[in-house]
């Protein structure tokens, strides 16, 4: 069957597009629509054209799979020229979401008429791109400069009822009627004729180019896309229409052609992939998760709590003591106050959220829950006692999830009777704003429980990424082979501030140091002060914890901005010369290969080991869970472009022992 079909309907013809599952514009659909309007435009007797689409959606975009390969069919331009230079009035009729070309093909179209649930936008910044059909020249003519700039930059969609304020929609059909609607409207335009987008002017103020950028400088530092985004819209406020296109077309091939949108390119696909599971069938069905109980209502149980709460579904939280579980659920309301402070919820919205809460200090109180999250302790004798108390008191066929963050969940499950039901979920801190979420797959975990833990991530938010029993599982065992490097690096010369500078500058949101003195150095620190291995213990005996006592690597001020501490590097001086290495001075180069490089050997390691289904997953991890930069495309994707072979070549130079698989695409 066709993708793109029409009908007739009196005077009106619709062009109808189906290609499943997002209408994405395929060469056959740019074909159908081209041999559509060619059909229209030819009949005499038809007087206007309707776009619409079938099933789920408008059309959703270019087709993200077609980028990078030999061009087939129409040139999409030219198609979008044809239908904007139509003798006869054409209408969009919007459903779902019209994004990136989506939104370029409504836009040529001359009036837009959509249901009140569509979503508009141009996404393609988040791919690395631009909207590079002509949107950044004609979004500006329909919702004036700054919202056209606000919009390419940041790839945010808007409610069509914002669109029709915006002017971006003309007309809202009823939610069930936009088939019917179109028609009427098209039928009411006959009098008034086409409209081309091309020949309205540019209107606004071409400063808020320039506020845009200073507002978000943060959000995209190393990013080349918005800033392309927004000098295409800038040069539609100063260049006649076609050359502005021609602005546009070398921005995006240059946006096209480079790394990032690559790297961009690359983590849509992966973050879909993610969500499959190897061996299991998509329709296997689901375990109910309707009532969560979560024990611990430390910073991680609170957490963990908040996503399901803000999703409608009941929490019992549980703790041992009443002091504590009360400080834990004033938590959690200070944190959605906050949230609420910022807009984000509305008062009655954070009262609904915690009236789903019930605090206990009774593990019986999970006796009825759907899914059990522990996220108490990570000691695996404290594990073992808490699921074995489960075991007995859980309703059969619940879900026993350990949010332990290395340890062997295989273990675990074998303090039950029931291990089929035990997995891991891995949240990462802070559980209610990082996305990443690993779902860790024991020996005897069932398939239901495995696809239902996916699920439940994904119901909450989460990209989540199925990970293997070993130590850290994929994220953290790949950070300890970056951890420990860096700090045999201070042994032979860098400083903290200059390794975290190299990751830093490559994008990384903090680097080794940083990150140790965030998370806390004392953690599993044997805690003698006169006992002193390592640089760690030097600095936990000099009372140094990291960012929760204002020092650790760094001094902090009272907004926890650090700085290099001359006594934290007097301190990794006299440790380091204990060590007998000579001091030299250490490149930013050998930096990364010493810390980068090994976390990509150790990439390879986990893949070889069946750790992880697929390399892409481990850059999924490394982007939602550490903040890697998504331009760089995650550490596996980032190792392919760097080259196996230059970095097997600096793994051996530095005496780490190399991943078979790696040496072999070498
Ligand atoms: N091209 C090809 N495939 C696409 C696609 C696209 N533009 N958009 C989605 N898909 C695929 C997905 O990969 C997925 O495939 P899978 O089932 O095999 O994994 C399937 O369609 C369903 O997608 P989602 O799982 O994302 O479905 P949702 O219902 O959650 O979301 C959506 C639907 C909001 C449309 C979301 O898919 C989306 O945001 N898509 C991308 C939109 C976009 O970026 N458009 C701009 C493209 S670039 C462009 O247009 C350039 C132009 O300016 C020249």
């Amino acid at each position: 069957m066709s993708s793109v079909s029409t009908q007739v309907i009196d005077d009106i013809l619709v062009v109808l597009v189906n290609n499943p599952p997002v209408n994405a514009l395929s060469w056959h659909v740019r074909q159908g629509i081209q041999d559509g309007m060619e059909k229209g435009l030819a009949d005499p007797s038809i007087k206007a054209i309707v776009l619409r689409c079938e099933g789920s959606t408008f059309i959703a975009g270019a087709d993200i799979t077609e980028f990078g390969k030999p061009a087939q069919g129409p040139d999409f331009n030219a198609v979008l020229n044809m239908i904007e230079m139509a003798a006869k009035p054409v209408v969009g009729a919007i459903h779902g979401t019209a994004l990136g070309g989506g939104l370029e093909t409504a836009m040529v179209c001359h009036y837009r008429i959509a249901v009140p649930s569509a979503k508009l936008g141009v996404p393609e910044v988040k791919l690395g791109l631009l909207p590079g059909a002509g949107g950044t020249q004609r979004l500006p003519r329909i919702v004036g400069i700054e919202a056209a700039a606000t919009m390419c930059s940041l790839g945010e969609p808007v409610a069509a009822t914002k669109a029709l304020a915006m002017g971006l929609v003309d007309r809202l059909a009823g939610e069930a009627t936009l088939a019917e609607d179109a028609i009427i409207y098209a039928r009411e335009l006959i009098a008034v004729g086409p409209r081309a987008t091309r020949d309205l002017p540019v209107q606004g103020d071409v400063d808020a180019i320039e506020n845009l950028k200073t507002v978000n400088a943060r959000k995209w530092k190393g990013f080349d896309a918005p800033y392309a985004n927004l000098a295409c819209v800038e040069a539609a406020t100063r260049l006649p229409f076609e050359d502005g296109l021609k602005f546009e077309r070398t921005e995006f091939l240059k946006l096209m052609g480079g790394s990032q949108s690559a790297a961009q390119r690359h983590m849509f696909f992966a973050e879909r992939q993610a969500a499959k599971i190897d061996g299991l069938p998509k329709d296997l069905p689901l375990r109910p998760v309707n009532a969560v109980g979560v024990i611990g209502a430390g910073t991680m149980g609170g957490g963990i709590s908040m996503n399901f709460l803000a999703k409608g579904i009941p929490v019992t939280i549980v703790e041992m003591v009443q002091e504590n579980l009360d400080r834990g659920v004033a938590v959690i309301r200070k944190n959605y106050e906050a949230s609420a402070a910022k807009g984000r919820f509305t008062t009655e919205q954070v009262e609904g959220m915690m009236a789903l809460l019930t605090p206990s200090l009774r593990l019986d109180a999970l006796a009825d829950c759907d899914l059990v999250i522990e996220a108490v302790y990570e000691n695996m004798d404290v594990k073992k006692e808490v699921f074995g108390k489960l075991d007995k008191i859980c309703k059969s066929g619940a879900i026993l999830a350990s949010n332990t963050s290395y340890l062997n969940v295989d273990e675990i499950a074998a303090a039950t009777r029931r291990p089929q039901d035990v997995v891991g979920m891995h949240f990462f801190s802070p559980a209610n704003v990082m996305k990443l979420l690993e779902v860790v797959r024991g020996d005897k975990t069932a398939p239901d429980v495995l696809a239902t833990a996916m699920a439940t991530g994904k119901k909450i938010g989460k990209v989540a990424v199925v990970a293997g029993v070993c130590d850290g599982f994929i994220g953290n065992r790949m950070l300890s082979k970056r951890q420990q490097p860096a700090m045999q690096l201070l042994l032979e010369g860098a400083t903290p501030a200059q390794i975290d500078k190299v990751h830093t500058d490559f994008g990384m949101p903090m680097g080794p140091f940083q990150m140790s003195d965030l998370a806390g150095l004392d953690i599993g620190w044997h805690r003698d002060p006169a006992r002193i291995e390592s640089i760690r213990d030097g600095l936990c005996a000099a009372g140094r914890f990291g960012q929760k006592n204002g020092k650790g690597f760094y001094d902090y001020d009272e907004k926890r901005v650090g700085t290099p501490s001359a006594e934290a590097l007097a301190i990794i001086e006299e440790f380091r010369a204990t060590s007998n290495l000579p001091k030299r001075d250490i490149s930013d180069q050998e930096i990364v290969e010493r810390t980068l490089y090994p976390m990509v050997n150790e990439g390879y390691h986990i893949l070889e080991e069946g750790k992880a289904q697929r390399a892409s997953d481990i850059d999924v991890v490394w982007i939602y869970g550490y903040g890697w930069p998504i331009y760089r495309g995650g550490p596996m994707f980032w190792g392919d472009l760097e080259g196996a072979g230059k970095i097997v070549e600096a793994l051996e130079r530095h005496g780490v022992p190399v991943a078979a698989s790696l040496k072999a695409k070498a």
